[in-house]
C-alpha cells in the first residue's frame, strides 16, 4: 500500500510506502548523515526483513528522502528511529510519515506508540508535540552526545 500527498512547500507529490529490502542502503545513508551513532547497513536490513517492524519511506520522484522505523510488539509500538534528509527538513515530511504510520498501526490494532528523544533535540520534540505525543517521564543520562556529554531523554507516548 502506498499513500500520496502533495507537499505545497516543495510543490511535489510525496509517496509514503513500506520500505523494501533494496531501500536499506539509502535508509542507512540518511541515518548516518543525521545521527551521531549510525546504524550498520546489516542492522537496517534485518529490521526491514522483520515482520515485527513497520518501516516506511517517503519518496520524492522515486528517491527516498525520509524514513521511520517502528517496532510493534502485540498491541504496543515504539518509534526506533525517524529522519529526513537535511535539505528537506521543516517541510512537514516527517509529520506526514508519523500520521501515516499511526493510521497503519491503528489498522493493526496497536494501542500505543512510545519513543525516546534527547531533551536537547528541540526539533524532534516539537515534531512529537505537534503530533499529540505526551511527555511521560525523564530518563537521566540516557544519551551520550558527540563530545561525550550525557543528555537526558524524554519518554513520550501516544494512545491510539
Ligand atoms: C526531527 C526531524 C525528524 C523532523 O523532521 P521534519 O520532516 O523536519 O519535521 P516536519 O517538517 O514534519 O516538522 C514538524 C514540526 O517539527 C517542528 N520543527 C520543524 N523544524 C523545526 C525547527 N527548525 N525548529 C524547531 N522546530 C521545528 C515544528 O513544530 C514542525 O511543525 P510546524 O512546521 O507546524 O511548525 C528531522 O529534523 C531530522 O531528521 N532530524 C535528525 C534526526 C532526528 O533527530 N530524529 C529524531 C530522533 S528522536
Amino acid at each position: 500500500m502506498n499513500d500520496n500527498f502533495y507537499n505545497k512547500n516543495i510543490r511535489e507529490v510525496i509517496i509514503i510506502e513500506e520500505a523494501q529490502y533494496r531501500d536499506s542502503k539509502k535508509i542507512s545513508e540518511i541515518h548516518e548523515s543525521r545521527f551521531f551513532k549510525s546504524y550498520e547497513l546489516e542492522y537496517i536490513q534485518s529490521l526491514i526483513k522483520n515482520d515485527l517492524y513497520l518501516n516506511l519511506v517517503a519518496k520524492k520522484e522515486n528517491t527516498i528522502i525520509a524514513f521511520i522505523i517502528i517496532q510493534k510488539v502485540l498491541d504496543v509500538s515504539e518509534i526506533i528511529t525517524i529522519a529526513v534528509i537535511k535539505n528537506y527538513e521543516g517541510l512537514g515530511i516527517c509529520h506526514k510519515l508519523i500520521l501515516d504510520a499511526i493510521d497503519r498501526l491503528k489498522k493493526l490494532n496497536v494501542k500505543s506508540i512510545t519513543l525516546e528523544v534527547s531533551n536537547t533535540n528541540l526539533r524532534a520534540i516539537n515534531l512529537y508535540s505537534k503530533n499529540n505525543f505526551k511527555k511521560k517521564s525523564l530518563r537521566k543520562n540516557y544519551y551520550t552526545d558527540r563530545i561525550g556529554k550525557k543528555t537526558d531523554a524524554y519518554l513520550y507516548e501516544q494512545k491510539l
